[in-house]
């Protein structure tokens, strides 16, 4: 084996065995696929679906990644080293586009994009009990878990109104 392949080996092997990868898609600009850390489906998906780092930039994972003792009013630490690598790999496959406007209080749900897409979305269906909170992706996205927010993998909440239902994606 010439030395740089197994050097390489032994290099990915030393990365990546800590923390098996499970790939996902990640359809925020087209398919794509993209492989998550164990540690990032195990930690961050306790409250709420674990969130594809393509839906926010890399300066507001790194603020939330530096205070997740006062996380949306809950702590969510961790070990510092599942901090560093799950921070690492947040910015590395963060939203990318460039001038992106800075999102208030690093909400997904603040983003400019969020905010078009849900547009035609009345404010009761957030507050649906089937529902909870526009945070809580995978009330209507099914593949939210697996990275995939496309029309194809929608479902109507329970409890929605006729009128509500004809606005839910005209
Ligand atoms: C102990 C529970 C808990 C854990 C664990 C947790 N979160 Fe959260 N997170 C919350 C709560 C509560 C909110 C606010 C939800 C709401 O407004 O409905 C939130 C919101 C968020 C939001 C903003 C969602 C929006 O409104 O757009 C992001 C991004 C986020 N969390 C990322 C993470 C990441 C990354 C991790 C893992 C490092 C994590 N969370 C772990 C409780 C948690
Ligand atoms: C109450 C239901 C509901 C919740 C909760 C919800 N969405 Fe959506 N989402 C929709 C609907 C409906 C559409 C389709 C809008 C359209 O096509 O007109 C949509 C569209 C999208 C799209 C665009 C998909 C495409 O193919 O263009 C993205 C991305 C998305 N949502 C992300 C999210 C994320 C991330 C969350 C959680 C932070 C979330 N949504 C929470 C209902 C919801």
């Amino acid at each position: 084996m010439p030395l740089f392949t197994a050097f390489t080996r032994a290099a990915l092997a030393a990365c990546l065995l800590p923390w098996a990868l499970v790939v996902r898609a990640d359809d925020q600009d087209g398919p794509r696929r993209l492989a998550w850390p164990a540690a990032y489906a195990k930690e961050c998906a306790a409250c709420h679906v674990a969130y594809s780092p393509g839906l926010l930039p890399a300066a507001s994972w790194a603020r939330l990644m530096g205070g997740l003792d006062r996380h949306f009013g809950t702590d969510a630490s961790l070990d510092a080293r599942d901090v560093e690598q799950l921070s690492r790999w947040l910015q590395q496959n963060a939203d990318r586009r460039p001038a992106l406007a800075p999102v208030p209080e690093d909400r997904i749900t603040r983003t400019a994009r969020f905010v078009r897409k849900h547009r035609h979305i009345e404010p009761e269906t957030w507050r649906l009990p089937s529902v909870r909170s526009p945070a809580q992706c995978m009330a209507c996205h099914t593949g939210a878990d697996q990275g995939r927010y496309s029309e194809h993998a929608l479902r109507m909440p329970e409890g929605l109104s006729a009128r509500q239902r004809a606005a839910w994606n005209d």
